[in-house]
């Protein structure tokens, strides 16, 4: 049994080493960590699963905010190769995708709400460029919220990029859906880190949001300027 790329080479992967990291949540996948790379397998159902064309674009990215993506993988056991590998060369397999690697971020146990505000000016500055960069890719961002980042020392990290898609529209059409993206998941680090009433953080948030999601980013960083840390914004009511 092993773990396949795409032009079906074994990935140097010992079964016996990995182990899972998301135990204790609701799910549709499991995570495993091997060495400095994480191992996500989808349940059997891969209807949820990254399409291989956002996949490969996202593979090419390569951004300090973003997960770094590494391979799709098909798991078949040693019996199974030999048949796979000679359909495969005849051009004829069926890649069945069971999930991807991608690389592994240890979290870091910081409340970005609590620490300086240049803390958050900066990842906002940072995930503002990835925005930019996916859209000019023609990705629509979608499911960005605080249970898809990783929160380190250095920065946010965007992962789970599973419902991305390609669009055709109009890159100022995705990049509006982006900034709009990038404007809930500062909601949700508001409303999962700082200890206050939902409904505060959640009638602010609405009053900011008209139909230009990066101008209410931008006021958001002016006003960060202003205050200690992140969490004084609620308690000066400036936003
Ligand atoms: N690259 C990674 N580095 C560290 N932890 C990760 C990584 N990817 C996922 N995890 C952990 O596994 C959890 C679930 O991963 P995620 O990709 O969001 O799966 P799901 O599709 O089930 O939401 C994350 O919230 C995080 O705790
Ligand atoms: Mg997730």
């Amino acid at each position: 049994m092993g773990l396949y790329n795409k032009s079906f080479c074994k990935l140097n992967i010992d079964l016996n080493e990995i182990k899972r990291i998301n135990e204790n949540m609701v799910t549709n996948a499991f995570i495993y960590r091997y060495k400095d790379i994480i191992i996500k397998k989808y349940w059997y159902c891969t209807e949820y699963a990254i399409s291989d064309d956002v996949f490969d674009k996202l593979c090419t990215i390569d951004n300090h905010y973003f997960i770094k993506l590494y391979e799709l993988f098909t798991i078949i056991s040693d019996d199974e190769y030999e048949k796979m590998y000679t359909r495969y060369q005849k051009g004829k397999s069926f890649f069945n995708k069971d999930g991807y690697i991608a690389k592994y971020y240890q979290p870091d146990s910081i409340n970005p709400v609590m620490e300086q505000s240049s803390y958050l000016i900066k990842s906002i500055e940072g995930l503002k460029e990835l925005v930019d960069i996916l859209s000019n890719s023609r990705i629509m961002m979608t499911d960005t919220k605080v249970g898809n980042t990783i929160i380190k020392n250095n920065g946010i990290i965007i992962i789970d990029p599973d419902y991305y898609r390609l669009s055709s529209q109009d890159i100022s059409i995705i990049k509006n859906n982006n900034y709009h993206e990038l404007l809930q998941l500062l909601k949700t680090i508001f409303m999962h880190y700082a200890k206050l009433e939902k409904e505060i953080i959640s009638k602010l948030f609405a009053e900011l949001d008209n139909n230009d999601s990066l101008e209410a980013i931008c006021h958001i960083e002016k006003e960060l300027r202003k205050v200690k840390r992140p969490l004084d914004l609620f308690n000066k009511q400036i936003i």
